[in-house]
């Protein structure tokens, strides 16, 4: 984003300005210790945990995990974007922005112009529902549907009358346009035609964070395929990062306590109009890492709600392994099935407010169901059936990040193998005693062989980051040396940290900060903030990289033994290519040597 103001324009002013001063005349900060606190301007607390780092110019709150430098904090908090805030901290410091950056607003007045766009046509199907002749058929299918209009009115829910260019007539006021609603995805454009993406639906706007309107969905009024037409990724909505209803929610309840997960627009507009103001839906797809840690974002417990069938049962599965590296302690994860046939739309209709929210409140915590699933079809009493579900579950376990939760998990999976937790720890670390459990032969795989490190050693490269991030000076300490590739999605940031400190080795937190700012990078490092600080200086710091890379390079050698000893299991020693044998004879030889 940083884009065409010039970057060393960016850090000399990161560098004059004080983050302190810049937070302080908007949020009074209170010192306490060497950091400066305050109540969290970005969500509701009662306790301060917003913290400002006077020496390494940064901010980070410990409830919400916001976290930035001055710039970020004037884009979060004044809603500015990078010129405009970059513009403003200028002007504090006496500076003039480089006249270059000229060129770089267009794309950030594109981006206004769609979401202006995007805004009006949720405004003309709002109107539409309310004045079209043909709308009356819509109202009566919503009221059919058991939703108020203030219901219909708190969604924004409109409707795009039946026809091929309403929205084109009245929003299409000139070519530019007409080419910025086909960019937004509302109108479609094939040949010479040009038409209305949505027509003769119900609509229902998606929101962002910010509440402003990124696209829509439209349903049919009646039984016509596709029921729901969703518009397409645009440059202002990506659709596997959206959930439905989350604005309405942080606006309507002050304290989220938890956030239901559902699978449709109705089912989330539904509870809603039955009080329950806590519910969000993916868009048509499954819930990923992305999603989960927005919720993680405004409150600790997540339920995840599916229908009582094999589908359902299914997304579940998928659900469960998605949160697993998610749940630090003080966080909980829940999985509520809807009967079959049912989803929360109709349930709540049927069983009313507060029967549906007495299933919320007891839903099954992610410990049971976790054993539940992975439990079904053994039988636990056998000795073959502890062996399978030892098996089945060490790997999952190991995807929880280390902490309290884990070895709690771990120690109800040693109650129910009959296992001590120290063999178990053993099957986490090793193979497991081939004797013990003789492994089921051709079983199908979790997950394909590939040498990638399992799920928790992402937090060493994250660690890793977070060590560069405040200590800048210490990269010295890999400079010369290699990184194990491996294929981790925090490996790519690392690796841009580390060649921008050696291209320019003076750059300080805040500046690390500002380089990705609104990119990938950029939040992989706000979420490098949230790990604990240790109290280190530079050295100690490239201490401790040290120690990480040769963690890293142990746990590849460890991860690659293991695969040629499940191939060793699997095949016979004579049926291994000579590559493969040389290879297990070597890393034999590095074990042997402690290596
Ligand atoms: N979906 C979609 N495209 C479809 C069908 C479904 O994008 N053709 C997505 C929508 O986000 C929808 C969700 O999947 O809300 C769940 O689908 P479904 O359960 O069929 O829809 P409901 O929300 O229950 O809709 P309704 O009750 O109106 O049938
Ligand atoms: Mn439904």
């Amino acid at each position: 984003m940083a884009g065409l103001i010039p970057q060393h324009f960016i850090d000399e002013l990161l560098a004059r300005i004080d983050i302190v001063e810049v937070i302080d005349r908007r949020v009074p900060l209170r010192k306490t210790g060497q950091n400066y606190s305050a109540l969290c301007p970005f969500h509701d607390e009662k306790t301060p945990s917003f913290s400002v780092n006077p020496d390494k110019q940064f901010y980070y709150c410990f409830g919400c995990g916001a976290g930035g430098n001055a710039i970020g904090f004037l884009m979060e908090y004044e809603r500015q974007d990078f010129p405009q805030a970059v513009d403003t901290l200028a002007m504090v410091a006496g500076l003039e922005v480089p006249k270059e950056r000229t060129e770089k607003p267009e794309k950030v007045a594109r981006r206004k112009d769609l979401h202006g766009l995007m805004e009006q046509a949720a405004r003309f199907y709002q109107k539409q529902l309310k004045e079209h002749r043909d709308s009356q058929r819509a109202k009566d299918y919503l009221v059919k549907r058991g939703l108020s209009g203030e219901i219909a009115k708190a969604f924004q829910i409109g409707f795009a009358p039946p026809g091929w260019d309403n929205l084109m007539k009245a929003l299409a006021s000139d070519d530019g346009t007409r080419q910025l609603l086909i960019d937004a995805g509302m109108l479609i454009s094939s040949d010479d035609k040009c038409y209305d993406r949505f027509r003769d639906r119900i609509m229902f706007p998606i929101l962002d964070n910010r509440g402003q309107v990124v696209a829509f969905g439209g349903r049919v009024l009646g039984d016509d395929k596709p029921k729901y037409l969703n518009s397409p990724e645009t440059d202002i909505f990506h659709k596997g990062k959206e959930l439905y209803g989350l604005y309405q929610a942080r606006k309507t309840v002050r304290n989220l306590e938890r956030l239901v997960i559902v699978e449709g627009y109705m089912d989330v507009v539904a509870l809603a109009q039955h009080g329950i103001h806590y519910a969000v839906a993916t868009l048509g797809t499954a819930t990923s890492e992305d999603h989960l840690r927005k919720v993680f974002r405004y409150c600790p417990e997540v339920v995840f709600c599916f229908d009582g069938d094999e589908a359902g049962r299914k997304a579940a599965r998928r659900a469960m392994e998605t949160v697993l590296p998610l749940m630090e302690d003080g966080r909980q994860a829940r999985f509520l099935f809807m009967p079959e046939g049912e989803d929360p739309d109709t349930q709540v209709r049927t069983i009313g407010t507060t029967r549906f929210e007495n299933l919320i409140l007891n839903a099954t915590p992610l410990e049971t169901h976790f054993f539940d699933a992975l439990g079904a079809g053994l039988n636990i009493d056998s000795l073959e059936g502890k062996a399978r579900l030892s098996k089945l579950a060490a790997p999952l376990i190991q995807r929880l990040p280390a902490g309290v939760y884990r070895e709690l998990m771990l120690g109800d999976l040693a109650k129910r193998t009959g296992l001590t937790a120290t063999a178990l720890q053993n099957v986490l670390e090793h193979n497991p005693p081939a004797e013990a459990e003789p492994p089921p032969r051709q079983e199908p795989r979790q997950k394909p062989p590939t040498p990638s490190l399992p799920e928790s050693k992402r937090d060493t490269l994250l660690y890793m980051i977070s060590l560069l991030l405040l200590h800048p000076a210490s990269a010295n300490a890999l400079f010369d040396e290699a990184l194990p590739a491996l294929n981790n999605p925090y490996q790519k940031t690392l690796e841009s940290v580390l060649a921008l400190l050696r291209k320019r080795p003076e750059s300080s937190t805040a500046m690390l900060l500002g380089h990705w700012q609104g990119q990938p990078e950029g939040e992989v490092l706000t979420r490098a903030l949230s790990l604990e600080k240790p109290n280190y200086d530079a050295e100690k710091a490239a201490l401790a990289l040290k120690e990480c890379l040769s963690h890293l390079h142990k746990q590849q050698h460890q991860s690659e033994l293991r695969l040629t000893v499940d191939k060793l299991r699997n095949a016979n020693y004579a049926e291994l290519s000579e590559d493969d044998k040389q290879k297990l004879r070597e890393m034999l030889q590095r074990k042997a040597h402690g290596d």
